[in-house]
């Protein structure tokens, strides 16, 4: 009994303190707020919606932001800047913004947001894709582009991605008119191709497709963190870091023996003196790692983060990028009908195609190119931020500014495009030359400037080779008696934007 009032005093100093360092803590933000506010005030800042306290615009993205950022933009012009949580979010809408930030602007916009899920998601951002601008950021992808994904390397998988376009002809074949589903056969293609591409062999589909989704729908689900850092706690809360924390131990633990093989596979083979013949991009990150010449020093860590980036990079659009193609064509029977007639004047007499004779397939180029412009498979891009205070069409951009630049936007603007929604791959076909990247900036599936995808030859070789031999064999008609031209197109948002339904086809041989 007597001890209570001693333990109310204390309760009470502790009370007492609580509340000063609220107050405190009240009147620092405050007074950072109105300093901001007062340099903000003397700043021309793009058009802004209006917004609401702690969450900002968030309410305005809805579940297909790519959709809701275009009806913003038509209010608030091709240069917003929304606010998310907490973070100043520029959203380009135009062609002329677009080239604004990735050409004009492009060091100043060259660094990547970091939050602390990304640091577990990609070994503390040791990959490429979401590394800040710096030394560490420009020799890795260096590296990458000169040893991975050279004009060289791709050409020299030619057999890998024969080999796996053969198994998915041959499941087309074994269908005999049943419905098959198609996204699911070009899902395994793109994981089969990079999984002998970067680890030497197959994995077991399904155990990986698992871990691969689980990974990357990772990066489709909310981080509170992210956007309001004095609210990171509710990731703990929500168990999102821990979700984050076991699919990263569970890759973790995969690569950690695929790198293990391929470090004994190496002894091996420096015994026998000749592992150049079919090296793959682990065995090319060994080799790197191990050269002393190349003046940069990397760990383990670094090898998985890459490998990581390839994966997500390289698998996703690759597949999303064919889904799209094959439902275009589905869709339009006359363009199917007109490449078909490409493809066999190509060939003459042969009926196997080369990638030589891709080369001479200028609709395909054109065919490729037109449903990237309508679905680009990340059609946000992935967001930039500032490192330097720039003039920007006008507005004042202050230093810290993450920059999203809505391509599929771009790609369907009227101002641009004749008739933006519809699907003629003819818009191209006049080029002699068709280029998957500009040099304009009104197709932009790969990004732009330093920030851009380094796996465009890589990814192009696998989607024409792919479209072609699928094309030249097979006839597609939709099951149940649904018209070609009824063909859905929904669309679903994410890392990359997919079909809403996987694309059901029933496949008939056309020899
Ligand atoms: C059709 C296939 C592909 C598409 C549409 C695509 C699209 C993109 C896009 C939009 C970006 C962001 C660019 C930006 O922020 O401006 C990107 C970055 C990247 N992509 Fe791709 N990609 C494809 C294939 C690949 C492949 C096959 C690889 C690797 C094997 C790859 C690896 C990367 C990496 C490492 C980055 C990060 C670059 C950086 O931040 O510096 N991508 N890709």
């Amino acid at each position: 009994m007597e001890s209570l009032p001693i333990l109310s005093l204390s309760s009470l100093l502790f009370i007492t303190n609580l509340l000063v360092s609220l107050v405190l803590m009240i009147i620092c933000i405050l007074r950072m707020k109105l300093i901001s506010f007062q340099s903000n005030t003397n700043k021309n800042l793009p058009p802004s919606p209006p917004r609401l306290p702690i969450i900002g615009n968030f309410h305005q993205l809805g579940s297909n932001p790519h959709y809701s950022l275009k009806e913003l933009s038509q209010r608030h012009g091709p240069i917003m800047l929304l606010r998310l949580g907490s973070v100043p979010m520029l959203v380009a809408s135009s062609s002329q913004a677009a080239q604004e930030i990735m050409k004009t602007h492009d060091i100043s916009f060259s660094s990547r947001p970091n939050s602390h899920i990304l640091n577990i998601l990609l070994y503390g951002c040791k990959d490429i894709a979401f590394s800040p601008n710096n030394e560490y950021w420009r020799q890795l992808k260096s590296i990458v582009v000169s040893h991975l994904l050279s004009n060289a390397q791709v050409k020299s998988f030619q057999k890998v991605r024969e080999k796996e376009i053969g198994l998915v002809i041959e499941s087309l074949n074994d269908s005999c008119g049943s419905s098959v589903d198609m996204s699911a056969l070009l899902v395994s293609l793109a994981e089969n191709v990079m999984c002998r591409v970067a680890l030497g062999k197959k994995i077991d589909g399904l155990k990986l497709t698992s871990l691969l989704r689980r990974y990357l729908n990772m990066f489709n689900l909310f981080s509170v963190g992210s956007y309001i850092p004095w609210l990171s706690w509710v990731d703990q809360l929500t168990g999102l870091v821990g979700k984050a924390e076991k699919v990263v131990n569970e890759f973790d633990e995969f690569l950690e023996d695929v790198i293990r093989e391929h470090e004994n596979k190496k002894k091996l083979d420096e015994d026998n003196v000749e592992f150049e013949e079919g090296k793959d991009f682990i065995d090319m990150l060994l080799s790197v790692q191990k050269d002393v010449t190349m003046g940069f020093a990397f760990q383990k860590d670094t090898i998985k983060a890459v490998i990581l980036d390839i994966f997500g990079g390289g698998i996703d659009s690759v597949f999303t990028s064919m889904e799209w193609i094959m439902s275009e064509l589905v869709k339009h029977p006359r363009v199917m009908k007109k490449l078909q007639k490409e493809i066999t004047e190509v060939l003459q007499e042969r009926s196997v195609i080369s990638e030589e004779d891709l080369e001479r397939m200028q609709y395909l180029k054109a065919v490729i190119k037109e449903s990237w412009r309508l679905h680009p498979p990340v059609p946000t891009l992935i967001p930039r931020k500032s490192t330097q205070d720039v003039k920007l069409m006008g507005y004042d951009i202050p230093a810290g500014t993450q920059a999203m630049i809505n391509v599929w936007q771009i790609g369907r603007d009227p101002a641009l495009w004749e008739e933006p929604n519809e699907f003629k791959p003819e818009r191209f076909s006049k080029n002699t030359i068709i280029n998957y990247r500009g040099p304009t900036f009104d197709v932009l599936p790969f990004g732009a400037g330093r920030r851009s995808c380094p796996g465009t030859q890589f990814g192009a070789a696998v989607i024409e080779l792919a479209i072609a031999n699928i094309v030249q064999k097979f006839n597609f008609a939709l099951p149940d008696g649904v018209k070609n031209e009824d063909l859905d197109m929904t669309d679903k948002y994410g890392i990359t934007v997919h079909r809403k339904f996987p694309l059901q086809v029933i496949a008939s041989p056309r020899f």
